[in-house]
């Protein structure tokens, strides 16, 4: 039997990476070849213009799974029913802000959504934030609407695993679907700590450890990190704006795993609200290793933590320790 249309909302929807993701969801990149879609975009009056072009273009694309476009500046009609909400919105830093000025501005804005999204989505509502600072801003989202379920509310790390696969995949000049099991632990900030001492590549001799074939910890514990840490900041060098194309790509693979399933064996990694797991504290959206099945996600657990990782582990949960309480003194 034909599926019904699933709604999904893109706030944002007018800027870059709303541009790029937008086509995504309407391929079925997102949720499935069979799984028919209902766009909601939201943005602001100014980008409103810009926001029906979009519209125009996805009308002209003419995209067998898209049943319908809904494209608004009301923030009530774009989060009416919707079952997911891809929150890419947001306010970008200006020349001469401080980064309490755009943590404020963005506060407030998930303070306001946060509501929106409680009273008038889908009650099963999954929500990824991508606008930055995301796991804050994704924090302030869930403590605002309390009745959207905790796990349901998450931010986008996957970026920055699949820059770490990359990173691995040119090294050692395997395809990219060979290595798995990376981890980006923390904060989508330059302090994140991606590790790969859980990683492998899947060899025509089985899997084998990351570690074993880089033969080069210098590397794993220094450049490669750094690389990893360093790669939007590099890409708003080299294109003179922030990443879009793989951040819509990332937006897509973390709704898609949280839905469909991660593949046996196979972890991602994903911002979730902190349970205390690795010792990390409660009550944070920190990024782990998860698996998901049916539609819910799980923190792997039981890895080792080795003292280096120890360190990166507790330094990024402290970054977001002081975010959250930069993050409330901005709503006070
Ligand atoms: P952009 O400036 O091109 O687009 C942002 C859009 O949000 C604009 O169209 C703007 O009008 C709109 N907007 C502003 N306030 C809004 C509001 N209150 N409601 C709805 N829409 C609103 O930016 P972009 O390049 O698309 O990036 C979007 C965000 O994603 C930024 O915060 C960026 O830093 C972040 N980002 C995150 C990751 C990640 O991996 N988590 C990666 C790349 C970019
Ligand atoms: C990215 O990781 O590419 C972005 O979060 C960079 C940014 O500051 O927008």
């Amino acid at each position: 039997m034909a599926k019904g249309p699933v709604r999904v909302l893109v706030t944002g929807a007018a800027g870059q990476i709303g541009y790029a993701l937008v086509p995504m969801i309407a391929r079925g990149i997102m949720l499935g070849a069979d799984q028919p879609v209902i766009l909601h975009m939201l943005d602001i009056p100014p980008a409103a213009e810009s926001l029906n072009g979009v519209k125009m273009e996805l009308i002209d694309a003419a995209f067998p799974l898209l049943k319908g476009v809904v494209a608004t500046t009301d923030v009530v009609e774009a989060c009416t029913g919707v079952n997911i909400a891809v929150m890419v919105g947001g306010f970008p830093r200006k020349e001469g802000m401080e980064r309490k000025d755009v943590m404020s501005k963005n506060v407030s804005i998930y303070k306001s959504q946060a509501s929106a999204l409680e009273q008038h989505a889908a009650p099963d509502c999954k929500v990824l934030v991508v606008a930055n600072p995301a796991n804050t801003n994704a924090l302030i989202l869930k403590e605002f609407a309390p009745s959207i379920p905790e796990k349901n509310v998450t931010c986008l790390t996957r970026l920055d695993h699949n820059r770490a696969l990359g990173q691995i995949s040119e090294r050692l000049k395997v395809p990219v679907s060979n290595v798995k099991n990376v981890i980006i632990w923390g904060n989508h900030s330059s302090s994140q700590y991606p590790d790969v001492n859980h990683a492998v590549v899947e060899t025509e001799a089985g899997e084998k450890p990351v570690r074993q074939l880089v033969a080069d910890d210098a590397w794993l514990d220094g450049g490669f990190i750094t690389t990893v840490q360093q790669r939007g900041a590099a890409i708003i060098k080299a294109r003179k704006l922030s990443s879009a194309l793989s951040a819509a790509s990332a937006a897509c693979d973390h709704i898609r795993d949280w839905v469909l399933g991660t593949p046996k064996g196979t972890w991602v990694s994903m911002g979730v609200y902190s349970d205390g797991s690795y010792d990390v504290p409660p009550g944070i959206i920190y990024s782990y290793p998860v698996m998901c099945e049916n539609g819910k996600w799980s923190i792997v657990q039981g890895l080792h933590i080795n003292e280096f990782s120890r360190k990166k582990l507790d330094a990024t949960a402290n970054e977001l320790v002081e975010e959250k309480a930069l993050a409330y003194s901005c709503l006070s």
